[in-house]
């Protein structure tokens, strides 16, 4: 496309977009996962939509001209350190540059002791935000298998830790399977070994606290835990606010002013920051502030108690499928399954992809992984648990009987 020449009307964009759109993904169906979390919420939605409009064009660049955005993103801070027990932090854009501000404030930790080469260790199931942060911010990532569980292996950790490890990682939990590292000994390793931990809960962050109060086995995995030095969270996952929205947090004040920017030879003036970003937009911090402070501890645990009436119901489902397996045992509401290899169905074990086909004909959208399915769930899944196991058990039946036919799987193409 070219530069247009002349402007066209707002209906006549509106209308396009009202066109294409049918064909995007429908998270309101109740058919997606993890990419948008269903809150199925119309009073929460109503807001969100009031508040994005409001502040759709203030910039939390130079706070001190927004005092109302400055007001809440520290009050957004303030709830997730007292949610977690950190000291201090930062609202970030998402879970990606949150975990950039940890590896960086941790390379320069290093750094300063005299680490000239300073790396990062963490299981192979860490997101790869961490690969990426690495890669960009010039810190050797090493990263190791995990136990048969999903879990990360404390062991292999140890025997990884070398003069130059700058941070360790654990996921609470890691996005493949849903499982939690064990935090405990990996902190208590980073404590022994004098190096920094830190606990990616962008996933996990905003729901758990409310998990473990609905009575369910929560592993220890924040500030509680002696060693973590810093702590990623979204919002804009399990905190239901709109994209845009993670928190970054330090046991340690010392420790987060190293992810402060700080630049006084500019002719223009001063600038500091202590995001990555330079303009900030507006909508997430308010978007952020006005979910928190609408939900409260009420709201979010009603909406967990949904997420556990889904994550029952799915795994129920699934389970009773012949055939079918879930792999690790998820410590919350996102896990993969996959084919038993133990299935003695007429032509052997089930071809995982020719099922995922036959779920992508009835309209569900499963995210392949290398060993199976993902599902993630959120509070409106509660609705389709009936659907999803009707139709999973009607498209096992059916790939069953279609035993022979070519399926795409992970890019590569398989015969069932
Ligand atoms: C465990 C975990 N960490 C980090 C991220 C990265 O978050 P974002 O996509 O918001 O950058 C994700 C995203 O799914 C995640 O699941």
């Amino acid at each position: 496309m070219t530069f247009p020449t002349h402007g066209r009307s707002v209906e006549d964009i509106l209308e396009e977009v009202r066109a294409e759109r049918t064909d995007d993904l429908d998270w309101r169906s109740g058919k997606a996962f993890s990419l948008v979390y269903n809150v199925d919420d119309p009073e929460l939605d109503a807001l969100q939509h009031e508040i994005a409009a409001s502040f759709l064009h203030e910039n939390a660049l130079n706070p001190f001209r927004y005092r109302t955005l400055l007001r809440m993103e520290s009050e957004v801070v303030d709830m997730a350190c007292s949610l977690f027990g950190a000291s201090t932090g930062s609202m970030s854009s998402g879970g990606t540059e949150s975990i950039f501000l940890a590896v960086q404030t941790a390379r320069d930790h290093a750094r300063a002791r005299g680490v000239a080469a300073p790396e990062l260790l963490c299981a192979e199931t860490a997101h790869p935000a961490f690969a990426k942060a690495c890669a960009y911010l010039d810190v050797t990532q090493i990263a190791v298998p995990a136990r048969a569980d999903g879990r990360a292996d404390p062991d292999r950790f140890a025997a990884s830790i070398g003069p130059n490890t700058a941070i360790v990682v654990a996921s609470a939990p890691c996005y493949p399977f849903g499982v939690i590292d064990p935090v405990t000994e990996i902190a208590s390793l980073a404590v022994e070994r004098g190096v920094l931990c830190h606990v990616d809960a962008c996933l996990g962050g905003y729901l758990l606290p409310w998990w473990e109060r609905l009575g369910e086995a929560v592993p220890p995995w924040d500030f509680r835990v002696e060693g973590v030095t810093s702590l990623s969270a979204d919002i804009h996952k399990y905190g239901y606010a709109y994209k845009g929205a993670s928190t970054i947090l330090y046991r340690d004040r010392d420790l987060y002013q190293r992810q402060v920017f700080l630049y006084d030879r500019w002719p223009g003036g001063i600038y500091a920051s202590s995001t990555s970003a330079g303009t900030r937009p507006g909508p997430p911090i308010a978007g952020a502030w006005a979910t928190m402070t609408h939900l409260g501890e009420e709201g979010y645990l009603r909406l967990a108690g949904r997420v556990r009436t889904a994550m029952r119901g799915f795994t129920a489902g699934i389970d009773a499928v012949d055939g079918l397996g879930i792999t690790s045992d998820p410590d919350l509401s996102l896990f993969e399954f996959g084919a038993d290899p133990d299935h003695d169905g007429p032509g052997g074990p089930l071809d995982i992809g020719g099922v995922a086909d036959a779920m992508d004909d009835r309209g569900w959208n499963l995210d392949r992984q290398q060993g199976g399915l993902h599902v993630m769930l959120s509070p409106g899944h509660d609705r389709v648990v009936e659907q999803f196991v009707s139709d999973l058990v009607d498209a096992v039946a059916h790939h069953e009987a279609d035993r022979g036919a070519e399926h795409v799987y992970g890019g590569v193409v398989g015969r069932a």
